[in-house]
Parts: structure tokens; sequence; C-alpha cells
């Protein structure tokens, strides 16, 4: 039961090292349940999401090596022969449900726990399944558990009714060794779910398309291991963004591109923040704004605004004179960060999938609750530009998803410790 301890109040300066993708590497981690042998995956982030997909791999029968201070891991594929993803480790990461593709694909059958409630909404898995289906796979649900199976998938044509990332990450990776071509229409076009079709295309997988809205995918016999790198992670990247220009600080992040996050920035911009993009350099830089301006955000299906970046956005409009609006059109139940900001005096009303932010002068530091991943990363920004100290607790939230987060603010000049005797403190009473 960490917790962390802010002291507002300090100007950010310098740059900061971007981390392996999370979104990027769930998936490609289940997608080497594809290939027979040992694969190893370079700038891997090591955080407690990636960790629990390392121990669904296990628990499935493969050898995993994690190399944390190389950012490396390695799977050794040649054992799975269990094909379950127990309640257990679901329950702590929805994203197991990317195992099922895999499974069904080499094993012939994939038996995964219903992900069950999740603090940001219902998150049903129905277009897995349909995909899967058109696919040739037979779905059965028992004692809250998914079962898919076929002998052989076989290539398919499939529309997603919404381009849901997690979906499209199963099916490519369910195509990839199907019998036949596969065509995917409606498909998310995330950065990673390229960097997972470039994952299985460096294996021997043929797919084309990625990235955009219609993808390809030629079924081949096998896949054979070979080394890959994960992406830079562009949500990490646009936090820290945020935690810079909030500050009136200059901060870089290095690597990351503008066309990752070109929708993010753009946002910025219109906030009155300066931004300098190098793309040869791979780095992105925040100026202080001469004055922050309200904003109208939507959250949108890549390339729109990420839904992932909605929290730490909105800390930037809190002190924003005049009104910024925030609709959040992905998921329900995304704006739990406001009634921990209000505590910390922030303005802000919700009408129905809309939060509606007044700027006011100043955030008082409280004692906040991290309620969900991306909600925790926005208290501590808040915690960042309040007067005095902020603690977050419950900060598991945030190691499921950022590394070394503290770390890394603190080397810009954050005046930020993580407490680990929390726990004890707690147990004494005091
Ligand atoms: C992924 C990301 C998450 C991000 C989200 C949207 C990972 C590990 N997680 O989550 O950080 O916030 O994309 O960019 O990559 N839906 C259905 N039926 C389905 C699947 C999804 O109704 O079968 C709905 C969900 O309830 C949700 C919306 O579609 O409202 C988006 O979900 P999806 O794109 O699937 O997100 P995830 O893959 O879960």
């Amino acid at each position: 039961m960490d917790r962390i301890l802010v002291n507002g109040g300090r100007v950010l300066k310098g740059e900061i090292p971007i981390s392996g993708s999370k979104n990027a590497a769930l998936p490609i981690l289940a997608a080497t349940i594809l290939c027979r042998g040992a694969v190893t995956l370079k700038n891997v982030p090591m955080i407690r999401d990636i960790t629990s997909m390392v121990a669904v791999l296990r628990t499935l029968g493969a050898e995993v090596r994690v190399e944390r201070k190389e950012n490396r891991v390695t799977v050794n594929t040649e054992r799975i022969v269990r094909p379950e993803a127990p309640y257990e480790l679901v329950k702590t990461m929805r994203a197991s449900i990317l195992v099922l593709g895999p499974l069904v694909a080499t094993l012939g059958r994939g038996r995964v726990s219903l992900p069950g409630g999740c603090a940001i909404g219902t998150r049903p898995i129905d277009i897995h399944l349909a995909g899967l289906e058109a696919l040739g796979a037979e779905i059965t649900l028992e004692h809250g558990y998914v079962i898919a199976e076929s002998r052989r998938l076989r290539g398919g044509y499939f529309r997603l009714p919404f381009p849901s990332v997690g979906a499209t990450e199963n099916l490519v990776c369910a195509a990839a060794l199907a019998s036949g071509r596969t065509i995917l229409e409606n498909a998310a076009r995330e950065p990673e779910i390229v960097d997972l079709a470039d994952f299985i295309n460096a294996q021997g997988g043929a797919i084309s398309g990625a990235g955009t809205e219609r993808i390809e995918i030629e079924g081949v016999g096998s896949l054979a291991p070979r080394e890959y790198s994960v992406m830079p992670d562009r949500i990490e990247a646009g936090t820290f963004l945020v935690a810079g220009a909030i500050t009136g600080g200059r901060i870089a992040v290095r690597p990351m591109r503008r066309v990752w996050l070109a929708s993010f920035l753009d946002t910025l911009d219109q906030a009155g923040v300066p931004v300098a993009v190098e793309d040869a350099e791979e780095r992105i830089t925040v100026s202080p704004p001469y004055r922050f301006r309200p904003v109208e955000v939507r959250t949108a299906v890549f390339p729109g605004f990420p839904t992932d970046l909605q929290a730490q956005m909105m800390v930037l409009s809190v002190l924003t004179e005049g009104e910024s609006v925030y609709h959040e059109t992905i998921f329900e139940n995304r704006f739990m960060h406001v009634a921990e900001l209000r505590r910390m005096g922030a303005h802000i009303e919700i009408v129905g999938k809309s939060a509606h932010v007044r700027g006011v002068p100043f955030l008082s530091g409280a004692e906040v609750m991290a309620s969900d991943l991306r909600a925790s990363a926005a208290l501590v920004l808040a915690g960042l530009i309040a007067r005095g100290r902020t603690t977050v607790t419950r900060v598991y939230h945030i190691d499921r998803g950022y590394e070394r987060f503290e770390e890394k603010l603190a080397a810009v000049g954050a005046d930020i410790l993580r407490d680990r005797d929390a726990a004890n403190e707690a147990r004494m009473g005091s």
C-alpha cells in the first residue's frame, strides 16, 4: 500500500525518457503464443500489467525470463499445453482476454475467464467473440469462462461493429495462422495495432493494412521467433507533456513521434501551450505558455483524442480561466478523477457524458485516492500544481501502467517521493 507524496509549486525542466508502450507490449506478449520457440522482446516496460501478462503466459505453460534492468522479456512457448487463463489472473487485468485468439489459433482451444466488471465501465467482449466466430471458432460460455474452439481457423470476412482495439488485436492474431485470407473492416487504427502487426510480420506473418480501417491477413502455416523491440508509450509521453505544461516548465519527451499523438498535441496547442516537434530526433518539447486557453475535448478512436489522456489533460483546464468541456465517448465511468480533483478545489460539473471545467485560481493539496490507472496519474499531476502537499493513496493503479513514474518526475525537478512505509504506519495506527 505505497502512497505518493507531492509538494506542489516546482517548475519542471529537462528531458524524460519514454518507456516501451504498455498497450503494445501486452498484445505482443499474447502474440508470442503464435510462434513456436523462444521469442525475445526488447523495450518492455517493467510495470504491473506486464507482470500480470507474464503470469498468464506461465500458467499456460510458457517459460518466461524477465530481465528487469534490460527491459527484456523472453518467452519460450514450446511447452504451452494448458489453454486456460483463470479468473484469479484475468480479474487483475482485462487484457488477459488477448490470449484467446492466439490460443485457439495454435492449440485449437482457448478457455479464458470472463473479465467481469471493470472500474471504467462494463467493457464487454462481444466483438472479440463475434469475430472469432466469423473465423470458424465455436464459442461457448460456462461457469464464468468463455471457450473458443476450432480445429483450424479459416480466413473470413468480419466487419467490426465498433473499432475495438482489443478485438482487432485478438482477431489479427487469430487470423495470422488461419487457413486462407481474412479481411477485417472498421478495424481499430491505433499505432499499437501497427506495432502488433509489425511484430507478427517480423516472425513471418503476412498482414497488410494495419493502421487503416481495413486489415488483410494472409494466414501462414507457422511463425518463427525473431527478436522485436516494442514501440514507445505515447500515453506516458502525453502525461509528462501535460506535467511540463501545467508547471510552466520546459519538458521534452523522447523517443516520441508526432503522428502517434497528433490530436493530443493539437489540443495542447489550442490550450496555448507551445509545442515543438523534432521528428529526426524523435523529441517533442513543451514550453511555458503565455496564457492558457479553455479547450473542448472529445475523446475518440485513433486518430482522435485518446481517452487514455482525458484525465491528465483535464488537469490543465482546472486552472485555466473560462470554461473547458470534456466529452468522453469511449468509456462509461471515466470521470473518476473528477470527485478527487474537486476535493482539491477544482470546479467541475458532470452533465451526462461531459465534464464542464471552470478554471479556479489555485488548487490546494489534499489526500486523494487513486481509482484507475489514468485517473491516478491525473491526481499526481494535480499535486504538482497544488498549494502544499498532496498524498495519493492506492498507487498500485499507477504501477499498473507507468514505469518509475515518480522517479522520472523527480529527475526533472518535481518534489515527489514514494512512501513505502505507508502500510506500516497504518498498522501502527498513526
Ligand atoms: C484498449 C487500451 C485502453 C484504451 C482503449 C481505448 C489496451 C491494453 N488497452 O482497451 O488503454 O483506453 O483501448 O483506446 O490496449 N467494446 C465492446 N465490445 C467489445 C469490445 C469493446 O462493446 O467486444 C467497447 C468497450 O466497452 C469500450 C469501447 O468498446 O466502451 C472501447 O473498447 P476497446 O477499444 O476494446 O478497448 P480495450 O481494448 O479494452
